[in-house]
């Protein structure tokens, strides 16, 4: 990782920040809270718990087309298992769509042949027939007991074949890890200070502007014990979550050199989940999800999509609407949705996520584990949310209403005009 900085003189030393006086405006507001979310009619993927997802897209971030079908991938664990558990051995699977609301299949893309004890989330690029799918490596697989590391790795080689019955997948997958933190723009692990350290979530992204080929990802910043950060607050400076960023200089989805993070989160939070961007209006809106646990001490925040707008990539990040705050649960249910995914539909901003606990508000996501098992699984959504429209303009958002579960329609589509939005009772 020597000589091969020249990108980063020209950039300002520090990345652009959520600050903590940002952070602190954020409320529940009409504009901010989804709807009350009920059980799906029909869950394509009733034998499986369902939760972070993303979509097949091409090179420009566009719906990919395979053979007339769309392509979803989902983390997923079997519906037997404690909800709780299923990071620990989270898999893998495809879901494809002819029409973007019935979805059909759910079959294991890498058989159990990727890297990491259990894969986490990521992101696919179909690109000239070619599939790259990208995926955190968590946990060791030489050790015997479960672990957090994370590396981030690509899965390629195989191929879709769309027929009319649907979309079947072929292997021989290879693996190889991409990008491990190096210890100085990011944290490794053995650094970290905190309850779990980051380094997963690769989000391929071309920028539209300059051609260049990105990989995002959600990573911490070190920051040494000693350092002045925080007003030298120690207990703040465990929250270090960051926005980080590789670049491919020859466009190549197979070769990445890291660069310093387009954002982070220095004393205010310390995990920036899934980052992405939407550009929309010839604007960068950069996405993340995060929890209320997760904010640093003296910062009320919520399990939320939280949202920032610049006027390029390596921008000075605002937040939107103040805060930041972009969409968040209602404060009956603050943990019905989580891991929230933007994607563009003309003038709006559509946004999927999937549907975590329902009837449930206690002060932390630790209370579940209190409940009998049968509670824990009845409560559990374990499916995709309803789509949740989005209206942009500038730094300003606002939720205007929902699509069904799992809906996702290409731009060509028409939505139905959406009734004036009735957010829930009591926003805050
Ligand atoms: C967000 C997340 C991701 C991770 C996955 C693990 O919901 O924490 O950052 O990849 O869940 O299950």
């Amino acid at each position: 990782m020597t000589g091969e900085r020249d990108d980063d003189r020209r950039r300002p030393s520090q990345p652009p920040r959520w600050t903590r006086a940002q952070a602190a405006r954020i409320e529940r507001s009409a504009d901010t809270v989804a709807p009350v979310i009920e059980p799906p009619a029909a869950d394509p993927a009733a034998d499986l718990h369902v939760w972070d997802t993303w979509l097949l897209r091409n090179r420009h971030g566009e719906l990919a087309d395979v053979d007339g079908w769309r392509v979803l991938f989902s983390l997923t664990a079997p519906e037997k298992l404690l909800p709780g558990k299923r990071h620990d051995v989270a898999e893998i699977r495809f879901f494809y769509s002819r029409n973007g609301t019935d979805w059909h299949g759910g079959e294991t893309i890498f058989r159990g042949d990727a890297l990491g004890q259990r894969q986490w989330a990521g992101s696919a690029l179909y690109d000239g027939g070619e599939l790259y799918l990208y995926y955190t490596a968590a946990g060791d697989d030489a050790a015997d007991e479960l672990n957090y590391t994370q590396r981030i790795a690509v899965g390629h080689g195989g191929r879709f074949v769309g027929g009319e019955e649907g979309v079947r997948s072929e292997g021989p997958w290879t693996h190889e890890v991409l990008l491990e933190p190096d210890g100085e723009w990011y944290e490794t692990e053995s650094q970290s200070r905190a309850m779990i350290y980051t380094f997963r979530d690769p989000w391929f992204f071309t920028d539209p502007a300059t051609g260049q080929t990105c990989l995002l990802f959600e990573a911490n910043t070190p920051v040494p014990p000693g350092s002045d950060r925080c007003g030298g607050d120690g207990a703040q400076q465990e929250f270090n979550g960051s926005v980080g960023v590789a670049v491919s200089p020859s466009g190549d989805p197979l070769s990445w050199e890291l660069r310093p993070p387009l954002f982070d989160a220095v004393c205010v939070n310390q995990e920036l989940e899934r980052p992405h961007i939407v550009v929309h209006d010839g604007r960068y809106y950069l996405f993340v999800s995060s929890h209320m646990h997760t904010f640093a001490p003296g910062i009320r925040g919520y399990d939320g999509l939280y949202g920032f707008v610049a006027d390029s990539l390596r921008g000075e990040y605002e937040p939107l609407n103040g805060s930041g705050l972009v969409v968040t649960n209602p404060a009956s249910v603050p943990y019905q949705a989580y891991s929230w995914i933007a994607f563009p539909h003309r003038e709006e901003i559509l946004v999927g996520s999937f549907y975590n606990y329902r009837e449930y508000a206690g002060e932390s996501l630790d209370g579940i584990a209190d409940l009998s098992e049968a509670e824990q699984r009845r409560r559990f959504g374990g499916t995709l949310s309803p789509t949740i429209r989005v209206a942009v303009d500038g730094d300003r958002t606002r939720i205007t209403g929902t699509l069904a579960h799992w809906d996702v329609p290409t731009p060509a589509e028409d939505l139905p005009d959406s009734p004036e939005y009735v957010p829930p009772e009591g926003t805050d």
